[in-house]
């Protein structure tokens, strides 16, 4: 089949912000009128039908809640991504993949050539039984395919639903029932520095009494023996041949509505279920190309290094759909920082020219640790935008990274955004708005912040003081999340019932005399651990399944890389430990081993304490207040501890705090 031209459109963007001037013209536009300011936007992309008036450009509700961007307009959003590029920058890379070891070659993929393996792969699906709306769950590591699976699924109108390669069958299990998925992409295993995880037989595990998944396509990577179930599991490898000696090459992008769901991500929140986000097409390809050209300033033809994993939101919106829709050139790194030395991230930066990098303050702070010897002899003159996502950047971290990797010459630019947000909603814009370190900064065109008390009263600065709040936000931008899969009331009672027609983040911020915003970190019960997002509720829920254990606590407290560790009070009933070893430290790793196996290992505690009760109000509710503050080494100033049912078990707890 022929490829079936589209017009292209040249990719400059006109919707790109140059000066604070224009910021503030932008964003006041934005505020003024949504419509128009987004129609604007969205006349640069490719629609297969654009919407029928401005007044179908946004309609919405916060009460049910019902956000509708683009309504009736067509599309695909692979179109957008890859087919417009052909023309005009078909030879120019699309994807570059540096593999784990730097032993290994590094891969480059034109645009041409991703189109031909998206369309390829797209072919593979539908001859394997895959049809538009069907949910696909993708757990792969961080190469080439994994960037193709996705497109392959938006390119046919499938849901794909990728699972981050930590996660353990127990996680992936509980989320494939959730999506009732039906299909599942996979790899034999995946390298993760010194590591080599078997991915395949972690889905093998999690398909154990699973009745709806029919077929499973595995990527060969690591070469780790696996196991293939006849009529259920096919190599991705002898799938391809099959299109191939089938001669089938071009495959038409299927018509999405604007507002068809594109994927589901799933995420922590307060309690113990991780709840599926959706997106839809439209406006989450809008928002991640709006955000990605305004807050890195991108230049055609630059190299830009997002380090997260596909496995998280950052990964979708800013190593796949923001970048390739503008027309970039995105690197994909399969590795860890730290592997095999502390100077990996430097020799990529240096090996291919990058121009701008994306990380997390974790990994400025692990990199810290190895002091300044990894980045000697490293060429970073090309760097020309600094970004941090994921948590708060303390200043220590903000100043090494501006000195030492950006040599002082390259704007930081803090995002704070969300896996419900779809896309940045505060940052300063690269070199365009003023960076302040530690603060996000301003809140991007479109996005309408305020702080609220507890009662959902506007916190509003008399004079010039900083305030603080509860982070909430006023009006739909096009990225925000559609609903929770499955389960819309879920939705509504997580982010638009705690007050009254505001979508509430569940953070807490600061905002100072000049609009910046400051965010403090959660106010819910969720923690975040290296940028991952943790439920508390979900870790006592893993370690309350290990026989022996009561009940337990889980809070959160600073730790110097992690930005917070994850400290457990647990009451374990049962002398095996004491009788065997003589010691609870067999008993902590067995209740590590089952949150391992429940969660995975991204939500082991670093601390676990055992005691023999938990501090109480008679009504039986946990006070964590105490609990948290004890973790955090605060021991005097407790606060009022009298209507606890038993104020003993306090002083018991701080004796013992490890
Ligand atoms: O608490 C905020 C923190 O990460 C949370 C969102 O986590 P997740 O959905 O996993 O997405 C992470 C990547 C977008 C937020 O509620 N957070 C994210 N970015 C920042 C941040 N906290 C402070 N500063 C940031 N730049």
């Amino acid at each position: 089949m022929a490829y079936n031209k589209i017009k292209t459109i040249a990719m400059s963007y006109p919707y790109q912000i140059k000066s604070l001037d224009e910021y503030k013209v932008a964003y006041q536009k934005s505020i003024e009128d949504p419509a128009a300011f987004w129609e604007d936007v969205a006349n640069n992309f490719v629609w297969k039908k654009k919407w029928n008036s401005k007044e179908d450009v946004l309609q919405w509700n916060f009460k049910e809640p019902k956000v509708e961007w683009f309504k009736g307009a067509k599309l695909n959003i692979t179109e957008n991504c890859l087919d417009r590029h052909l023309e005009e920058r078909g030879n120019q890379p699309a994807l570059i993949w540096e593999p784990n070891s730097p032993d290994e070659q590094s891969r480059v993929l034109s645009y041409k050539k991703l189109h031909e393996k998206v369309c390829q792969f797209a072919h593979v699906l539908k001859n394997n039984g895959v049809k538009k709306g069907d949910r696909v769950c993708i757990y792969m590591g961080m190469i080439p395919q994994l960037a193709i699976a996705v497109l392959a699924c938006a390119r046919i109108g499938a849901i794909h639903s990728v699972i981050f390669g930590g996660f353990s069958a127990q996680s992936i299990a509980d989320r494939l029932e959730d999506a009732q998925a039906s299909f599942i992409i996979t790899c034999d295993g995946a390298f993760r520095g010194a590591k080599d995880i078997p991915l395949k037989s972690v889905i093998d595990d999690a398909l154990i009494g699973n009745k709806n998944i029919k077929r499973v396509i595995v990527c060969t990577r690591t070469r780790t023996p696996v196991s293939m179930i006849k009529g259920r599991d096919v190599w991705w490898e002898d799938e391809i041949q099959h299109v191939e000696e089938k001669g089938l090459s071009y495959i038409d992008a299927e018509e999405m509505d604007a507002e068809d769901p594109l994927f589901i991500l799933y995420t922590s929140g307060s309690t113990g279920k991780p709840k599926g986000v959706v997106h839809t097409c439209g406006g989450y390809m809008v928002y991640t190309n709006y955000t990605f050209v305004n807050v890195f300033q991108y230049q055609p033809e630059q190299i830009h290094f997002c380090t997260a994993d596909i496995g998280w939101i950052t990964g979708h919106s800013y190593i796949v759909y923001g970048p390739l829709s503008a027309g970039a050139t995105s690197l994909l790194f399969e590795g860890v920082p730290t592997f095999p030395d502390a100077g990996r991230f430097w020799d990529i930066v240096d090996k291919f020219k990058v121009n701008i990098l994306y990380t997390a303050p974790t990994a400025i702070r692990s990199l810290m640790g190895f002091g300044l010897g990894p980045l000697q002899g490293k060429d970073l003159s090309s760097l020309k935008i600094l970004g941090t996502v994921g948590e708060p950047i303390n200043e220590e971290a903000w100043h090494w990274y501006d000195e030492f990797v950006g040599k002082k010459k390259c704007p930081i630019v803090d995002t704070w955004w969300q896996t419900e947000t779809g896309g940045v909603l505060i940052s300063n814009l690269a070199g365009i708005t003023p960076a302040k370190p530690s603060w996000a900064t301003l809140p991007l065109p479109g996005v309408q912040m305020l702080l609220v008390d507890e009662n959902g009263k506007e916190v509003v600065a008399e004079g010039e003081e900083t305030v603080a709040g509860n982070l909430c936000i006023k009006a739909p931008w096009p990225g925000i999340l559609r609903t929770t899969y499955g389960d819309h009331e879920r939705c509504r009672t997580n982010y638009f019932a705690t007050y009254d027609n505001m979508y509430f983040t569940g953070d807490g911020a600061l905002r100072d005399k000049d609009g910046n915003y400051r965010i403090t970190g959660r106010v819910d019960d969720v923690l975040n651990v290296s940028g991952h997002r943790i439920g508390t509720a979900e870790v006592e829920n893993a370690i309350n399944m290990h026989a022996g254990v009561v009940e337990s606590a889980v809070v959160g407290y600073p730790h110097d890389v992690k930005g917070q560790g994850i400290y457990a009070y647990v009451i374990y009933q049962g002398s095996h430990a004491q009788n065997t070893h003589g010691t609870g430290d067999i008993v902590r790793k067995d209740i590590l081993q089952t949150v391992t196996r429940m969660i995975g290992a991204i939500a082991k505690p670093d601390k676990i304490q055992f005691v023999s009760g938990l501090p109480k109000t008679r009504s039986g509710k946990i006070m964590r207040r105490i609990l948290r503050k004890i973790a955090e080494g605060e021991t005097e100033n407790l606060g009022d501890t009298s209507t606890l049912l038993d104020p003993g078990v306090v002083d018991e707890i701080k004796n013992g705090r490890l």
